[in-house]
């Protein structure tokens, strides 16, 4: 049997992460449409399949056009990645600014009422969808100095528990994947300034997994692609972790 062609948008699109969940996406067969302040890391991809927007994501009247337009083209919305976020370089708490504080809850908090906000009502409409959440483990087994973005990836999970149980009457599914350190260009963002990016990389970011390497994009590719698919049809408010046991 065929299996469906299903429509998932993407926020973070031209993030590392972003590019490997819309990579396997595509592969999978499946209609993607991809959000990011820039998507020019996308243009390899080039196909009908992928549709991009170059959005602030924060501009909730953007996101709710490009969602409507979306559903008008396709008829369905069956998943959301929100893949979005923005580190914080390793800072002591007296030291942070409420601009800072300001800027890590918005985009890393906000943005996920916007556009979770903006995709329910089309999913209620099917009572199908699954939305997918990339959180951090670092909400659960914290490193000292990142205590804004911290708390930004906890709230990204009690919202996820939140909508789970809120959504569950309508078979939406809600989850969070919470990687360890990855390798995507953000990792070196959350070293304290001035420190020796790859020297960190190796002695404090590789050195905390205890399975050795650091988590490639894909590996969080292939667990969004399980969160979304219903092979997870009983899978809601839970989170996931993909972090090389970086979380024991
Ligand atoms: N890299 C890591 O070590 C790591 C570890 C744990 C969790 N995470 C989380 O994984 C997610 C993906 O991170 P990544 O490693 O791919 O980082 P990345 O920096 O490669 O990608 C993040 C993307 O988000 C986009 N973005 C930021 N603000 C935006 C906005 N307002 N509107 C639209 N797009 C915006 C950026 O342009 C960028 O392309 C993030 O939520 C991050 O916090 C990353």
């Amino acid at each position: 049997m065929a299996v469906e062609q299903q429509v998932i948008i993407v926020t973070g699109a031209g993030g590392g992460m972003g590019k490997a969940i819309i990579q396997e996406q595509l592969a999978k067969g499946n209609i993607v449409v991809g959000l990011d302040l820039s998507v020019a890391s996308l243009s390899d991809l080039a196909q009908d399949a992928l549709q991009c927007f170059e959005v602030n994501v924060l501009q909730e009247e953007h996101v709710n056009e490009v969602f409507k337009q979306v559903f008008a083209k396709y008829g369905r919305i069956d998943g959301l990645v929100n893949a979005l976020g923005i580190a914080q370089a390793a800072t002591p708490i007296e030291q942070v600014s409420m601009d800072e504080w300001n800027r890590l809850m918005d985009v890393n908090v906000k943005s996920l009422f916007i556009t979770t906000k903006a995709v329910v009502p089309y999913m209620k409409e099917r009572q199908k969808g699954s939305i997918v959440t990339i959180a951090s483990i670092s909400a659960v087994r914290p490193r000292p100095g990142l205590q804004a973005y911290i708390a930004s990836k906890g709230a990204a999970e009690s919202f996820t528990r939140g909508l789970a149980i809120e959504l569950a009457p309508f078979q939406l599914r809600v989850n969070t994947i919470h990687p360890g350190p990855a390798d995507t260009q953000m990792l070196s963002q959350f070293t304290a300034q001035g420190a020796d990016i790859e020297q960190t990389k190796q002695s404090v970011f590789v050195q905390s997994v205890p399975l050795g390497r650091l988590v490639d994009p894909s590996d969080i590719a292939g667990a969004v692609s399980y969160l979304l698919s219903d092979a997870a049809s009983m899978v809601t408010g839970t989170t996931l972790h993909v972090d090389g046991g970086r979380g024991l």
